[in-house]
């Protein structure tokens, strides 16, 4: 049997890393994996995730499993974390996932299992996972427009003409803030428009927040999202802990549901619980444990939220120094975007040759759509990678 597999491609994001690794040049530099960067280069624990560790360590008295659905604690934070109180907490069906991916997955089987003819709308471009479990799980998806190559910013007009044709019950998916791979976000305005439109169709918006609070700031990277919520009957969200947590490889998400009324929330509750126990029964405890930790204790939940702020902050001091020495170095403005982008990514716009070239010639390491992760050039980095794209674009 096993001799049927056929060699796997490499994944567009992860498959960097190794070649990275391989890279014996001391002057390399890592811009694929989404990942955290201090100075150093190093991917720190938060300060408040070791002491939450510390806490769980001291009062655990037992491994034994806790419910399908995962912790309640956990849960409830989260749900707050997210939609804050723009949705009644009875309407929220809510599950513990392994990851964000996690929540995606168990969303995408809800929708088959429910709804199994719907289309699934994802923004072209978008994270590659989005498209590759859709098509894997045998879903209808289509792509809808969505950035603008010649500004490297959001084609609204043009999404706008690709969604109007969105069918009743057909799901809409949109990234919460902090758009991947692109990092170009739709505007308070926009998200009210596509509002209206999801309501006329009666279709579903199905948002994926992986990034909340690395844009502009938890509550404001959340805004959207809440005013959609207040205003639709249904939505689904995954959301994710691996960035804003820093909780990577101990797998942390939640998935959410919004009824249309209180009186569906158990019936659906369970039904998600049921998906957990199809796929892997338990999600892993660990690091949602953490988070209910440190989003339940005010010290905690204030050094957390600090230690965000900083990270935040960090990557926006760097696009500013990135567009700066770009537009210096390269002379021309073509890049001032990347200080209008938010959240962890941006697209250069370079051509497949050039991100090649950057990475032959310069140990520049760039995922091949372009995309730079903007915290992998802390501590100094961003000269030389401004240095190596001029040399790059000069010939
Ligand atoms: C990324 O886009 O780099 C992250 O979401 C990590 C991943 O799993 O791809």
């Amino acid at each position: 049997m096993l001799e049927k597999f056929q060699p796997t491609p490499p994944d567009p994001i992860l498959g960097l890393g190794q070649l990275f690794k391989a890279d014996p040049r001391d002057n390399k530099i890592d811009l694929g994996v989404g990942v955290f960067k201090d100075a150093a280069g190093n991917t720190p624990i938060m300060s408040a995730v070791k002491k939450a560790e510390v806490i769980l360590h001291d009062s655990q008295t037992t491994k034994t499993y806790k419910g399908l659905a995962g912790d309640e604690a956990f849960r409830d934070e989260m749900r707050k974390l997210v939609l804050g109180d723009a949705v009644a907490a009875d309407r929220v069906a809510t599950l513990q996932t392994p990851g964000g991916t996690g929540a995606l997955r168990q969303l995408y089987e809800a929708i088959k299992k429910v709804n199994g003819d719907a289309t699934l709308w994802l923004s072209d471009p978008t994270w590659p996972s989005h498209v590759a479990m859709g098509k894997a799980m045998g879903m209808n998806i289509r792509t809808y427009r969505y950035f603008d190559q010649a500004t490297s910013m959001v084609n609204f007009d043009a999404m706008m003409e690709d969604i109007k044709g969105i069918q009743p019950q057909d799901v809409l998916m949109l990234h919460g803030c902090c758009h991947n791979p692109t990092g170009a976000n739709l505007n308070a305005d926009q998200w009210s428009v596509i509002t209206d439109l999801l309501l006329q169709k009666n279709a579903i918006p199905f948002i994926d927040i992986a990034y909340q609070g690395f844009g502009d700031g938890l509550d404001e990277d959340a805004a959207n999202l809440r005013a959609m919520a207040a205003r639709v009957p249904e939505m689904l969200i995954a959301a994710s802990c691996s960035k804003n947590f820093g909780l990577y490889r101990d797998r942390v998400g939640c998935a959410m549901a919004i009824c249309d009324s209180a009186e569906k929330h158990d019936v659906v509750s369970r039904n998600l619980a049921v998906l957990n126990r199809m796929n892997y029964s338990f999600a892993p405890d660990h690091g949602a444990a953490l988070v209910a930790i440190i989003l339940g204790d005010e010290v905690l939940n204030a050094e957390w939220q600090r230690e965000l702020t900083e990270m935040r902050d960090t990557m926006l001091t760097i696009r500013q120094e990135l567009a700066d020495a770009l537009r210096l170095k390269c002379n021309t403005d073509r890049f001032d975007f990347i200080a209008e982008h938010r959240g962890m990514f941006s697209r250069l716009g370079l051509t497949k040759e050039e991100v090649d070239r950057l990475r032959d010639e310069h140990g520049m390491y760039v995922v091949g759509d372009s995309r730079i992760n903007i915290a992998g050039l802390s501590g100094g980095r961003v000269e030389p990678f401004a240095t190596a794209v001029a040399a790059v674009l000069g010939g």
